[in-house]
């Protein structure tokens, strides 16, 4: 059997403060209804604080991790962060959190493909693991979408909130693990799905400010549809690749964009929506984290052995997939309920 890269632990984080679409309808022209048939989305985390980034959110769902998996900092061999919200143009969030929960002297780096950033960040640790020399990776997904999201633009605002969530991967020789992934992008749809200001083609200035260019600009419409034809085509791909019957796959992993999305997405593949896992409805989007949060939540019920279908689409627009097997019971796993002691993480003194 080839060395695979299994996740052994995942643990997540969403912050303590919820904005309902009640809440959200006193901010601008929209109601619960409207939200809830058109995304299914009936509430989000969002994170408050002064001096708090994705990093936090981040290093809350590591510290966790290590925490359940009774793992000493010390022994993780690489961190990979997955984020569209870094904390800093640099360093990069995986710096900051390693620095937080105390993994000191390895490589750590993030990876930045929207909302398929965490499947491209697991693709990646995948290769160091099954190259033979890494043992313990920490892939993390942390985005603070508030930070990006315009509060006055009534469709878009209502689909993102903020998360973390993380796993750990070690090697197996016993066929579970990551069996097949696969990667997409296309520049072309940057037209739809960006942020103008802010990098270095367009640096902040008074002007991006006053034109809000330093949020997110979205066409719905447009993004949907390349969405259920990237979700399809990254899970039917990997079925195909990998001899896979809808009857042989135990869960679906989606990417958390649209209610509707992931709904087709099943029903291309003859998927009963039962075996789908959905968090979108008290997450909302939360970029890189919706995959690793669904796992957390769904994590009791996640058996050895079971087959996964991971699949995700951002902007970019990227898009991808992953299969897995499933390589221990949840069931049994120690689930921390709620979030690793603050106590433990360091707080950047510089700033
Ligand atoms: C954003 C999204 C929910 C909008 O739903 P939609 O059914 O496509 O709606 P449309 O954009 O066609 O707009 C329909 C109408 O609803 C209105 N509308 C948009 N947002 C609204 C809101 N929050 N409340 C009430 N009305 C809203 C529009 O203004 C439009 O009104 P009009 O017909 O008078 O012009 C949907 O397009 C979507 O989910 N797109 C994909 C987003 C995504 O996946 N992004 C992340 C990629 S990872």
């Amino acid at each position: 059997m080839p060395i695979r890269a299994a996740i052994t632990a995942v643990h997540g984080y969403v912050p303590p403060d919820v904005l309902t679409n009640a809440e959200l309808a006193r901010m601008v022209d929209t109601t619960d209804a409207w939200i809830t048939e058109r995304t299914g989305i009936k509430e989000r985390h969002i994170l408050k604080g002064e001096g708090l980034g994705s990093s936090h959110m981040g290093a809350q769902a590591v510290a966790g991790l290590l925490a359940k998996t009774e793992t000493d900092p010390g022994e993780i061999d690489l961190l990979i962060c997955a984020t569209t919200t870094p904390d800093f143009v640099h360093p990069c969030t995986a710096n900051l959190i390693c620095d937080m929960v105390g993994i000191r002297n390895i490589g750590s780096f993030d990876i930045q493909a929207a909302c398929s950033g965490f499947i491209y960040a697991l693709t990646t640790a995948h290769q160091f693991i099954a190259g033979g020399t890494y043992k313990k990776v920490v892939v993390v997904g942390a985005d603070k979408m508030s930070a990006i999201v315009d509060y006055t633009d009534r469709a878009t605002c209502v689909l993102f909130g903020d998360g973390a969530g993380a796993v750990l991967l070690e090697p197996n020789s016993d066929g579970y693990g990551i069996i097949d992934t696969m990667l997409r992008s296309d520049g072309s749809g940057a037209k739809y799905l960006h942020q103008k200001a802010g990098g270095s083609r367009m640096p902040p200035t008074d002007e991006t400010v006053a034109k809000r260019m330093h949020y997110v600009h979205q066409e719905g419409a447009s993004v949907y549809k390349f969405a259920v034809a990237g979700m399809a085509e990254a899970t039917t791909e990997l079925m195909a690749r990998n001899n896979l019957r809808p009857d042989m796959i135990d869960w679906v992993v989606p990417h958390q964009a649209n209610r509707r999305i992931i709904e087709t997405t099943a029903e291309r593949l003859g998927l009963p929506i039962d075996k789908v896992m959905f968090t979108i409805q008290k997450y909302g989007n939360t970029t890189t984290a919706t995959i690793p949060l669904s796992l957390w939540d769904y994590e009791t019920k996640l058996k050895k052995g079971d087959r996964l279908l991971l699949a995700a689409f951002g902007g970019g627009f990227t898009w991808g997939g992953a299969f897995v097997t499933w390589a221990y019971d949840g069931a049994t796993a120690s689930k921390l309920n709620g979030n690793a002691p603050a106590s433990k993480l360091v707080k950047s003194s510089w700033l």
